[in-house]
C-alpha cells in the first residue's frame, strides 16, 4: 500500500456511528489520494448522503466480499483543474449526470428519502449549470443558424426549459405522500434520457462555437469569464 492509499476498517463500528466515522477519514483527502473502507453492511446511502455533504466532491467504487463485507475505495471527484470554461461545462454535464444516476439507482432502491434530497441538490447544480450557459454564454456570443435556419442558442433554451419543468415535476412526485419508485422512476428516466441528449447536441453544435468566439476574445475577458463560472458552478 502506498503512501496515497489509506486503509480503513469500520467492520467493528456500529452503523449508527459510519458515516462520521467516513466523514472525518475523507473531509482533507487531497488530490490523487485514495481511502479504501472496509464495511459490513453495503455502504450505499451513507457514501450518498455523505457525498451531498460534501457538494458531490467524491467519486468511489463498490465492491462484495466474501463473508459480508463491502470495500469502498473513495477518490475526489476531479484530480486535474479545468483548463477553460468550456471544459468547466463538459465536466458539469458529467457531474450533473452522475447525480441523477445516483437518484435514479437510489429510487430503485426505495430510498426515496435520499433520492429526494439528492433530486434537490441535482436541481439547483442544474439551475447554477443553465444560468452560466444562458447569461454569461448565450447573451453574450450570437450563433450562426444552422443548415435548416434554426439558430443553435434558441434550441438550447427551448430545451432547458423542458429540462426544468421536467425536474419540476420530478420534485412534485417526490413530495407526494404515496411516492414510490414505480409513481418517480417513469419521470426520471424521461429526464434522464432528454438529458444526455441535449448535453450531447451542445457539445456538438453550441460549444464549439462557443469556443471560436471566446479564443477571439481579449484574455483579460477570457480570464474575467473563467473566474465568474468557476464561482457560479461551485457556489
Ligand atoms: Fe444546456
Ligand atoms: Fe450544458
Amino acid at each position: 500500500m502506498t503512501a496515497d492509499n489509506h486503509f480503513c476498517d469500520l467492520t467493528g463500528h456500529a452503523s449508527s456511528q459510519l458515516q462520521t466515522s467516513v466523514f472525518y477519514e475523507i473531509k482533507d483527502i487531497s488530490r490523487g489520494e485514495t481511502v479504501t473502507f472496509l464495511f459490513a453492511e453495503d455502504p450505499a446511502i451513507i457514501l450518498h448522503s455523505l457525498n451531498l455533504q460534501l457538494r458531490n466532491n467524491l467519486r468511489w467504487e463498490v465492491s462484495e466480499e466474501p463473508g459480508q463485507r463491502w470495500r469502498a475505495v473513495i477518490h475526489r471527484a476531479e484530480d486535474v483543474p479545468p483548463v477553460d470554461v468550456l471544459d468547466m461545462l463538459k465536466r458539469d454535464h458529467k457531474r450533473l449526470d452522475a447525480m441523477f444516476s445516483q437518484v435514479i439507482h437510489l429510487t430503485d432502491n426505495g430510498q426515496l428519502e435520499v433520492a429526494h434530497a439528492l433530486m434537490r441538490a441535482f436541481s439547483d447544480g442544474l439551475r447554477k449549470h443553465l444560468l452560466v450557459e444562458h447569461d454569461m454564454l448565450a447573451r453574450a456570443i450570437r450563433t450562426p443558424p444552422d443548415a435548416q435556419g434554426l439558430d443553435p442558442s434558441a434550441a438550447m433554451v427551448q430545451e432547458h426549459n423542458e429540462i426544468l419543468n421536467q425536474s419540476v415535476m420530478i420534485e412534485a412526485s417526490f413530495e407526494e405522500q404515496d411516492a414510490s419508485n414505480t409513481s418517480v422512476g417513469p419521470l426520471l428516466a424521461i429526464l434522464a434520457g432528454y438529458l444526455s441528449k441535449h448535453e450531447q447536441r451542445e457539445e456538438a453544435t453550441l460549444f464549439p462555437v462557443w469556443t471560436g468566439a471566446l479564443n477571439k476574445a481579449p484574455e483579460q475577458a477570457r480570464t474575467a469569464l473563467f473566474n465568474k463560472v468557476m464561482e457560479t458552478l461551485r457556489d
